[in-house]
């Protein structure tokens, strides 16, 4: 039986992925911080911490997997870049004493050498530690379906804020993808040959807008959408991180939207042996 491993398996896509993997035969350890509230049956969950050295259990329970599907990540400040590079940096070493082959990292559409954001400049110097023969990175757009993701944390705005604020009118693309076809994608990478480097989404995008619009209809709400300019609402998210409030956007957040591009993925997932539905069938399909 071939032997998954699974960094950040607690999380939204990871849980996603443990479940895909499980029903197309692997066998799968999912590294954590801590056993998970409710455990997937069938997973073997072992210690595993960005901040720290692998414990030596978990390399032995480790040892010979055939591969390494990295998605753990730090999302908080401080020092989330160095700490999760040099997290990916102990986990890389740590699979090479436990002699696994193929390691895949889980990019996102923010990696870029000139990217200005703390997540998209980790996420490119993370890539840049994958590019051993073998090695793939996905680079990502925006995930959709429950459980706890971003997708979530967006509906829980939109569930709670009647004014919804759209930085500079809401204008930047946003390119999707259901979470059960980003785990069939990571299934078919881990079993195949595939180029080293895929963005993965919708061909096609929203504008945030009209995403905000649709899932606002769809979940049966009336919000009224306020233009808000980028350099008015940046000192409000940087004095709220000063001051410790949480909001639903950081400062990091805030420059990596305003960066956000379209990105023509048709050649990239033309890899894959089935169809990735348009942005407006993704999100017409999902179950809120
Ligand atoms: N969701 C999206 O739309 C999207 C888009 C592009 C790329 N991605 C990438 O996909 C990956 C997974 O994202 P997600 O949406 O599933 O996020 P998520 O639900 O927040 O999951 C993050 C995972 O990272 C783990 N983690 C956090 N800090 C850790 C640490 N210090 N040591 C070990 N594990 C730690 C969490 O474990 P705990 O349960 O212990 O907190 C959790 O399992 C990330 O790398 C993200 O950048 C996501």
């Amino acid at each position: 039986m071939k032997h998954a491993v699974i960094t950040g398996a607690s999380g939204f896509i990871g849980q996603a992925v443990c479940r895909t993997m499980l029903q197309h035969g692997w066998s799968v350890t999912g590294l954590v911080r801590r056993t998970p509230a409710n455990p997937l049956p069938a997973i073997r969950y072992a210690a595993f911490d960005l901040d720290k050295e692998m414990p030596q259990e978990t390399i032995t329970a480790i040892t010979y997997a055939d591969v390494v599907i990295h998605l753990a990540y730090i999302a908080e400040a401080p020092r989330q870049l160095e700490r999760n590079v040099e997290g990916a940096k102990r986990l890389l070493r740590a699979a090479e004493v436990a002699k696994i082959q193929k390691r895949i990292f889980i990019s996102s559409f923010s990696a870029s050498a000139d990217a200005v954001s703390a997540y998209g400049k980790q996420k490119f110097q993370i890539e840049q530690l994958f590019l051993r023969k073998g090695d793939v990175s996905l680079r990502l757009g925006f995930v959709l379906g429950r459980g706890g993701g971003l997708f979530d944390r967006t509906l829980r705005f939109l569930q709670k804020s009647p004014v919804i604020p759209l930085i500079d009118g809401g204008k930047q693309p946003v390119q999707v993808l259901l979470v059960t076809d980003l785990a069939r994608i990571i299934e078919f990478v881990a079993e195949n040959e595939v180029p080293s480097l895929i963005s993965v989404a919708s061909r096609d995008a929203f504008t945030f807008r009209q995403f905000y619009e649709l899932l606002s209809e769809k979940l049966g709400l009336k919000r009224t959408f306020v233009p808000v300019p980028f350099f008015c609402v940046y000192p409000v998210a940087w004095f709220a991180a000063k001051v410790g409030l949480r909001l639903p956007i950081n400062t990091d957040n805030l420059v990596g939207l305003r960066r956000a591009r379209f990105r023509d993925v048709s050649s990239d997932i033309e890899v894959f042996p089935f169809p990735l539905p348009d942005a407006a069938t993704a999100l017409r399909s999902l179950e809120l």
